[in-house]
C-alpha cells in the first residue's frame, strides 16, 4: 500500500481549534457514562490529540460541532469511534508472565480428574495478545485440549481492537516476547514485517465486542477471568459493581487475574488474594 493511501483525509488545519473547558467536560462525561473510563484534566492533551483526528476525518472545524455529531441515534456510530480513539490499548504477548505460569503450574494441574469443560474470559483483551498467550499456554500444557470442551472468550469495548485480535496479525517485533518454542509452533510469517497466529490458537478463541458496563450475553460460568490493566481507568464505584459481576460469572472457586497496579482492597470481599494479583472467588 502506498503511503499516500495511509495519509489522513484532507481537512482544515487543527492547530487553532481550541478544546474549551466546556468541550472537555462534555466529552469526558460522555466517555465516562458510556465506558466507565475516567478522564481527569491531566488527560486533556491526550483527548485533544486523539479526537483531532476524528475532527479531521469528518472535516469539522470545532469541538462544538464534533459534540453535536455525538448526539442522538445518529451519533451512535461516532460514539463508538470516539471510544475507540480514547481507549488505551497497551498490551503484549506474555505480559505479566507470572499469570501464565500460575495457569500452567497451579490451575491446570488442579483440574479434577475427568474434567471436560474449561472456560476462560479475557475481559478487556485489547488487540488479542492476552487471549493468544492464554491459548498458547493451554496448548502447551494440555496436550489433549482438542478432546475437551475448551474455549477462551476475548472481549473489548474497542471494536477496532476486537477486529485486530480476530485477524491475529501482528508486527513481527511484537512476537519476540513469545518463547522461541511456542513461536515456532504457533506463529506464522506473513511477510517481512508481519506474523499471524496459527489456526490452532484462533479456534480456541471467540473475539467479541463487549462493554463491561453493559449487558453480558454469556452465561458462564468461567473457570478464570483475566481483567488486567482495565479497571485502572475506572472509578471505585464502577470497580465495585464490576468485580461483583465477575464473582457471579465465576465458578465458586474460580480465579481472577488483575493487573500489577490494580487491587481489590476495599473494592471487593468476594475474593481471596492468592498472591501476585491472582485471586480466588470465595463468596
Ligand atoms: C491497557 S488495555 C489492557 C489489555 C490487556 N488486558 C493487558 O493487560 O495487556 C485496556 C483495555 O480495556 C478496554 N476497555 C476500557 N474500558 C472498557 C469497557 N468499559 N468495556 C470493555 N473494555 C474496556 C480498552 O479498550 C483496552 O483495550
Amino acid at each position: 500500500m502506498s503511503t499516500a493511501l495511509l495519509a489522513p483525509p484532507p481537512g482544515p488545519p487543527l492547530g487553532d481549534v481550541p478544546l474549551t473547558d466546556e468541550d472537555f467536560g462534555a466529552i469526558a462525561a460522555m466517555v465516562r457514562e458510556h465506558s466507565g473510563i475516567v478522564l481527569s484534566s491531566s488527560k486533556r492533551d491526550l483527548v485533544y490529540s486523539r479526537l483531532r483526528r476524528r475532527l479531521r476525518a469528518l472535516h469539522l472545524t470545532s469541538f462544538a460541532d464534533y459534540r453535536a455529531r455525538l448526539v442522538g441515534a445518529a451519533g451512535a456510530e461516532e460514539l463508538v469511534r470516539m471510544i475507540n480513539a480514547i481507549t488505551t490499548n497497551l498490551t503484549g504477548f506474555f505480559r505479566e508472565p507470572h499469570h501464565f505460569d500460575y495457569l500452567a503450574q497451579q490451575m491446570i494441574p488442579a483440574l479434577p480428574t475427568g474434567w471436560q469443560r474449561l472456560r476462560i474470559w479475557s475481559a478487556g483483551c485489547s488487540s488479542g495478545e492476552e487471549p493468544y498467550t492464554i491459548a498458547m499456554t493451554l496448548r502447551r500444557h494440555l496436550p489433549d485440549v482438542d478432546s475437551k470442551d475448551v474455549r477462551i472468550l476475548a472481549t473489548d469495548i474497542d471494536t477496532d481492537m476486537v477486529a485486530h485480535g480476530a485477524a491475529g496479525r501482528y508486527a513481527m517485533e511484537r512476537a519476540a516476547a513469545i518463547p522461541a518454542e511456542l513461536r515456532q509452533r504457533f506463529v506464522r510469517r506473513v511477510d517481512g514485517n508481519t506474523v499471524e497466529m496459527d489456526q490452532a490458537l484462533k479456534e480456541l478463541i471467540a473475539f467479541k465486542p463487549l462493554n463491561l458496563l453493559g449487558e453480558w450475553p454469556m452465561r458462564g460460568p468461567f473457570d478464570a477471568i483475566f481483567c488486567r490493566n482495565v479497571v485502572i481507568y475506572f472509578d471505585k464505584p464502577t470497580q465495585r459493581v464490576l468485580f461483583d459481576r465477575y464473582a457471579e460469572m465465576l465458578k465458586p472457586d474460580g480465579l481472577l487475574f488483575i493487573g500489577h497496579s490494580e487491587s481489590l482492597f476495599r473494592v471487593s470481599d468476594r475474593f481471596q488474594h492468592l498472591g501476585r494479583t491472582v485471586h480466588r472467588r470465595i463468596k
